[in-house]
């Protein structure tokens, strides 16, 4: 039987540090004295730390233990004999493991352990033994990873300029092919003079179902063998080596798989060429493949690392990762294989430059104490619970950001989660070279006092870079999370920390950098400073709104070229009148469309299929009369229904509205104005740009709006539409709107009139019933059960309140009849948000609840997150009016669509009630 009771936990802690309390005015003044720049920032102050997973571990209390049977002798201490034979034991043996460490431990090393144990002489592997090690040393203990990198990268060079490396064309720089370089990595190779060729396997920041997360993995950190393979055959003789970094930091934290591993081995095999593995994060690497992986669920993770690194020649590792140590390094090969006969004679040569750099081969850099705790680490992470523990962290870590509207990248990677600053500032206004992530680094650290690290324009040089390379830069934040340090209560502080900064993401300063712009790797010394982003509009009308369409509509999905269709339609109707700036409040002088919430003359809406997610965006606006008269807004619209027939001749057609104009657009009119004629336009893939005009029903009269409607009705040939449609309208329902598609494809072009229902407010339980049963009655697809069902949830705690006194804004129906859906219409409910809703971030809530409540798909609900942040510039929180409307389109085979109708707030948002 399934229970909720969850996996046991995996430690317990024993020693305790008390974190320190810091005020957010009292740390941005440290900010300030160490120039705002977060590795600078004393780690004393903070309450997380997700700088790096680097070193940063939480020692185990057997790690402690052995730190204690440490022995600082210069020559051949115990620590020394106790890594060398971890090393064989973890990445040699499987589960084969000798474990000679315990008798270290409980101090039973005589005579006889030393001969049978410790100084057995050994051949082959990434640790000869006895007096092998001696003769040609193939182990070679280092103060950290990037140390093992020097070394290593050096000592290849100096003989391949020698005339080593006899597979190698010498004339030429040879280069080494890897998933990723770290950057250490990178930049050692390169200063030895190597030429990097990263190939990493394609698709890294593709999206991944988050239904899918702990289920399946793709292993983003592969290697891209194709690509490996066509340089290894365009550049014969010019590859040194293929270095595998597992897991991939360079790729977001990413696993490779076991058979990219062995496919590596089996082209540099064919090539003749060594392959090593960058090996800092094996373990995390070999949870994975057992996870994930088919064919490995069975196999221990012993027997998992043994496989990996069966196929490698050597290795690099920093042992501050998956060495569970505060620090220590190593570089190995294989003692007689492939690499050490390439470059006969390395082993002395590297033992030459560790002594001479580093210390002595018993210890290169390191005390005793460190190599008898880096020693007990490579086995403890070896444990299936600790990995277990280490890697769900780090995924619920992710989840719970996903859960808040926050973008990760996705699967989540083994030591760190990685913030999509693109998503996180879309909608934004923010360039690369704002260096907004660094701007959010800052302001986490002051006023949570958390520290993540950009991974991207700022880290990346995006501003040095040429054009053609800054396509390839990352716009990532790291948190990286240290092993064994923190648990869900950090976790959870930092998942709220970040959504709150989220929430505030318009606010979020950017940053410039103030010194040391040309460093190499200046995110570590350069000094920046936080500059606020001005939040005004400084742009015309038709700028503004092409700026939220193109946004909005990469939230729907549509490539730029719609984006673009749409703004010149846009421009079409507003003529002169957009390009004209926005000015900083509502002219109140000139005309005041009514078609948004704000008097912006514009309004978008995207309707979003439940099942698919598949959405279409249009927007709503007013052609601009030149005075505040009837004559002038009949004119305007005249002008604009003149311009869209012309401009799209082939899909527009005016006849039907040159039938029924007289109607909506008399000589005068007899009402306070209102609208002479909004147009819209949608577009979508299928049919491209669909024009739309909507016209006023009481232009002639409130009275006679009836009357017009049915008219309009009968001229159009839909007499018995209108006959089911009047059958329901009751003492408190008006006709408010009619309008009309302007197409020439008579089949599909519809004709629409909206009902208001008035009588009481949106909210009550009466008239929700009342419209549910009127839909019911006359469209063939309604379901009154659903309709009250979306009515109840956008009205959320208000629903039922029936508070007629408070009347507010009233519910709408449209029925839409078209040649294809015959006699009967298909119907659409609209509920006015923004008048039941304290403030946006509630009327997300109730869209958000409802969406869940109807079984919408996930491709649907990130969809409306995506157009809302597209469409917002300011937190949700700070007013209403975002959201003017919603709807309800209830079509054939039960299918549901919702659309948003939101509104631009050039003018800023509504207050409270
Ligand atoms: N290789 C990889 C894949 C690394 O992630 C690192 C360090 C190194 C090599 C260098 O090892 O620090 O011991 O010299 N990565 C740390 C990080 C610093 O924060 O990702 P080191």
């Amino acid at each position: 039987m399934a229970t909720s009771v969850p996996r046991p936990p995996a430690h317990a802690a024993l020693v305790v540090r008390s974190l320190p309390s810091a005020s957010a005015e009292e740390r941005e003044k440290i900010l300030e004295d160490v120039e705002y720049n977060v590795f600078a920032f004393p780690a004393g102050l903070l309450t997380c730390d997700f700088l790096s997973d680097s070193g940063t571990s939480a020692m185990t209390d057997v790690q402690w233990a052995a730190l204690v049977r440490g022995d600082e002798s210069y020559g051949r201490n115990w620590g020394y004999y106790c890594l060398l034979d971890a090393f064989r034991d973890i990445f040699e043996r499987g589960t084969n493991r000798h474990n000679v460490m315990d008798k270290v431990l409980a101090g039973k090393t005589d005579v006889a352990f030393y001969q049978t144990k410790l100084l057995v002489s050994s051949k082959g592997g990434f640790v000869n033994g006895g007096r092998h090690q001696l003769e040609r040393p193939n182990f070679f203990i280092l103060p950290q990873g990037r140390c093992a990198e020097t070394l290593l990268f050096s000592t290849m060079s100096a003989m391949i300029a020698e005339g080593y490396g006899s597979h190698l064309e010498h004339d030429k720089p040879a280069a080494i092919i890897s998933n990723g370089f770290f950057d250490t990595t990178g930049a050692n190779a390169a200063v030895a003079g190597f030429n990097l060729q990263t190939f990493t396997q394609p698709g890294l920041t593709d999206p991944f179902p988050s239904a899918l997360i702990g289920v399946k993995n793709n292993f983003k950190g592969n290697l891209d063998l194709a690509a490996t393979k066509a340089y290894l055959e365009a550049n014969p003789g010019k590859v040194s080596m293929i270095l595998v970094t597992i897991t991939n930091n360079w790729a977001a934290a990413q696993p490779v798989s076991m058979a990219n591993i062995r496919g590596a081995a089996s082209l540099a095999k064919f090539h003749s060429i060594p392959l090593f593995l960058d090996a800092c994060r094996f373990a995390e690497n070999a949870y994975f493949i057992q996870r994930y992986e088919d064919g490995y669920a069975d196999k221990s993770i012993a027997d998992i690392v043994q496989e990996m690194f069966s196929y490698a020649e050597g290795f690099t590792i920093s042992l501050k990762k998956d060495g569970l140590a505060n620090m220590g390094g190593v570089l190995c090969f294989r003692d007689q294989g492939l690499f050490a006969q390439r470059y006969e004679g390395i082993g002395m040569l590297l033992k030459e430059r560790q002594i001479l750099c580093y210390g002595n081969d018993s210890y290169g850099g390191m005390s005793g104490r460190d190599l008898m705790a880096a020693s007990a680490g490579l086995y403890q992470v070896t444990d299936q619970a600790y990995l277990c523990h280490r890697i769900t962290q780090v995924q619920s870590f992710a989840q719970k950001l996903q859960a808040n509207g926050v973008a990760v990248l996705s699967p989540p990677g083994g030591h760190a989660v990685y913030l999509d600053m693109d998503q996180f500032f879309f909608g934004c206004n923010r360039k690369l070279e704002d260096f907004a992530a660094v701007g959010f680094t800052i302001e986490l650290i002051k006023k949570y006092g958390i520290r993540a690290a950009e991974a991207g324009p700022f880290g990346w040089a995006y501003d040095l870079k040429p054009i053609e390379e800054r396509s390839k830069i990352p716009n990532l934040v790291r948190f990286a999370v240290p092993r064994h340090v923190y648990s869900d209560e950090h976790i959870d502080y930092t998942v709220a920390a970040i959504k709150d900064l989220y929430e505030r993401r318009h606010t979020v300063p950017n940053a410039v950098i103030t010194r040391g712009k040309h460093m190499k790797l200046r995110h570590f010394s350069a000094g920046l400073k936080p500059v606020a982003v001005d939040q005004a509009i400084n742009d015309s009308f038709l700028g503004e709104a092409s700026r939220q369409l193109r946004h909005l509509s990469t939230a729907t999905g549509q490539d730029a070229a719609a984006a673009e269709e749409l703004i010149q339609a846009l421009a079409l109707v507003t003529g002169e009148w957009g390009k004209t700036a926005v000015p900083k409040q509502l002219d109140t002088t000139r005309w005041t469309s009514s078609v948004s919430n704000d008097g912006s003359a514009v309004e978008y809406s995207v309707s979003i299929d439940q099942g698919t997610g598949k959405a279409e965006l249009r927007f709503l606006t007013e052609a601009q009369p030149l005075e505040n008269s009837w004559a002038h807004l009949v004119e305007a619209a005249l002008r604009a229904n003149q311009d869209i027939g012309k401009s799209y001749p082939s899909i527009v057609s005016l006849e039907r509205f040159d039938a029924i104009r007289d109607l909506f657009l008399p000589p005068s009119s007899r009402r306070e104005m209102k609208l002479a004629a909004w147009h819209s336009c949608a577009w979508s893939t299928s049919k491209g740009p669909q024009w739309k005009i909507y016209l006023d029903p009481c232009a002639a009269g409130k009275e006679s709006a009836t009357q017009t409607a049915r008219e309009a009705f009968s001229r159009l040939g839909l007499d018995t539409g209108w006959r089911l449609i009047e059958g329901l309208l009751g003492p408190n329902d008006h006709v408010i709107y009619f309008s009309l598609d302007l197409a020439s494809n008579t089949e599909e072009a519809r004709v629409k009139v909206y009902i208001a229902h008035g009588g009481a407010d949106a909210t009550s339980r009466a008239v929700v019933a009342e419209v549910a049963q009127k839909h019911a009655s006359i469209c063939p697809d309604a379901d009154a059960f659903e309709i009250q069902r979306f009515f109840a949830a956008m009205a959320g705690d208000e629903f039922g309140r029936d508070n007629s006194s408070n009347r507010r804004k009233s519910l709408f129906s449209c029925f839409a009849f078209s040649g294809k859906t015959g006699e009967r219409p298909v119907g659409t409910v609209h509920f006015p948000v923004d008048a039941y809703a304290a403030d946006d971030a509630e009327v997300k809530r109730r869209v958000d609840g409802y969406l869940i409540d109807v079984g919408a798909s996930v491709a649907a609900r990130e969809r409306y997150a995506m157009v809302l942040a597209a469409a917002q510039r300011r937190p949700l929180s700070d007013g209403r009016g975002i959201h003017a409307w919603v709807s309800l389109k209830q079509r054939a085979g039960g299918k549901m669509d919702n659309t948003l109708y939101l509104c631009p707030e050039m003018f800023g948002p509504r207050g409270a009630f």
